[in-house]
């Protein structure tokens, strides 16, 4: 249900606190990826060890960083930009207040300013304070804000009151989070589509200190993910060892060597479309040395063996509907070798990169590439960013 989604669960100090704990397993369960941001009367209820350990990720409560000052305090703008849902669970009277008027005095507040997600308020408290106005006019107002609410249910409550105040079950949570997610997909023609980009180089190590590779920068690929993103899929970005900043918001994996990729790949062979921009090594070292080679005992020959061909076994095994595109790197006969590529490899289309050419090339934020279907051809000149933009309007079409 949520595969390849990411979830920031924020909790506040409200007794409820302890089921968020449960509620991030279903999350997790579900396929999600769940980062949590507590505020520190939420750290009185539960332990941070708890939701850590949990959500085998780092549980943010302060903006700063007393330990380590000016170091990472931006987190709040990059857990923003990461998240696909921001679910506020339980979410008390305080939290809510604040919300409404736009504070930002903890690392929850702060990072509720900052993120480009739906974000869902759970408020859960007790009956009396959830009927009091101020709390009936602040929920008016986050709704007026454009933020969600799952009003809490009716039961038994920590005061021993029974009354409206509970925290929802979690299905029931994960109902609403669903519902939101779907609402806000961005609408394109790969609305609902699993992409996978690679993008990058490969490493083909040989001993533990020198590898084979070669000097494919990612862009490509990058502007390809963040193109399908834009047109409404589901992406997951493979990429090699690259230096270029991968913006929060694309999901991604890094590989290092071929077979490395190729495991991905396998992983993810389900996929809707497959766009291979990975640089990926032809060959790899018949044998990797486990300890450095010295020069007085190092032979001037590397025996090589090949790598396999990722994208051919894809086209091989293709599925029904799937879409692979591949990406062609020559220095001569770009046509041909190109068209002999589709036909070897099976695939839809090929994107021809000429890499002898003026601004075009690994490092280059410049492109010129040559597309070709089965059956048609258009050339495409520009930023790499554009280029991906209307390759992907050529063949999937403007949604
Ligand atoms: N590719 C792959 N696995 C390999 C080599 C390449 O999946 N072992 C993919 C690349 O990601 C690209 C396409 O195949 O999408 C073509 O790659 P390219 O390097 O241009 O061609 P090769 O098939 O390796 O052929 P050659 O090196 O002989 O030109």
């Amino acid at each position: 249900m949520f595969a390849g989604k990411r979830i920031i669960l924020g909790v506040t100090g409200g007794i409820a606190a302890y089921k968020a704990a449960y509620l991030l397993r279903e999350f997790q369960k579900a396929g999600a990826e769940v980062r949590v941001t507590m505020t520190p009367s939420a750290t009185r209820f539960v332990g941070t060890e708890t939701f850590a350990a949990l959500s085998r990720n780092e549980v943010a409560v302060e903006v700063f960083n007393n330990e380590n000052p000016g170091k990472n305090w931006t987190k709040h703008i990059q857990w923003g930009d990461w998240a696909d849902l921001f679910v506020i669970a339980p979410c008390t009277a305080n939290t809510l207040s604040k919300i409404v008027q736009g504070q930002s005095d903890n690392m929850l507040t702060s990072t509720v300013l900052a993120a480009r997600c739906p974000l869902l308020i759970c408020p859960t408290m007790d009956g009396e304070m959830y009927e009091s106005s101020s709390v009936t006019e602040n929920l008016q107002r986050a709704k007026a804000q454009g933020h969600y609410i799952l009003e809490p249910t009716e039961g038994y409550l920590a005061s021993g009151l029974e009354a409206k105040g509970r925290l929802p079950e979690p299905e029931e949570i994960l109902k609403k989070a669903q519902d939101i997610i779907k609402k806000h997909r961005i609408k394109g023609p790969l609305t609902g589509k699993k992409v996978v980009v690679s993008a990058g180089p490969t490493r083909e190590f040989f001993d533990p200190v020198r590898y084979i590779s070669n000097p494919s920068s990612g862009k490509m690929g990058l502007a390809m993910a963040e193109a399908a993103r834009l047109s409404g899929a589901d992406v997951t970005l493979l990429h090699g060892p690259i230096s270029l900043e991968i913006p929060d918001r694309i999901p991604r994996k890094s590989f290092v060597s071929a077979d490395d990729l190729f495991n991905l790949i396998k992983e993810n062979s389900d996929a809707d479309v497959i766009i291979m921009a990975a640089a990926v090594s032809d060959f790899k070292a018949a044998s990797v040395e486990k300890q450095k080679i010295k020069k007085e005992n190092g032979s001037n020959e590397l025996k090589l063996t090949r790598n396999p061909d990722i994208l051919e076994w894809l086209g091989n095994q293709k599925k029904e509907g799937q879409i692979l595109i591949g990406f062609a790197m020559e220095t001569e006969n770009l046509k041909e070798n190109a068209q002999k590529k589709i036909k070897k490899k099976n695939l839809d289309w090929i994107c021809a990169n000429d890499l002898s050419g003026e601004d075009s090339g690994f490092e280059s934020d410049k492109n010129t590439i040559l597309l070709l279907g089965t059956d048609s051809e258009q050339t495409f000149s520009g930023s790499k960013n554009q280029i991906a933009k209307e390759i992907l309007e050529r063949i999937f079409g403007k949604g």
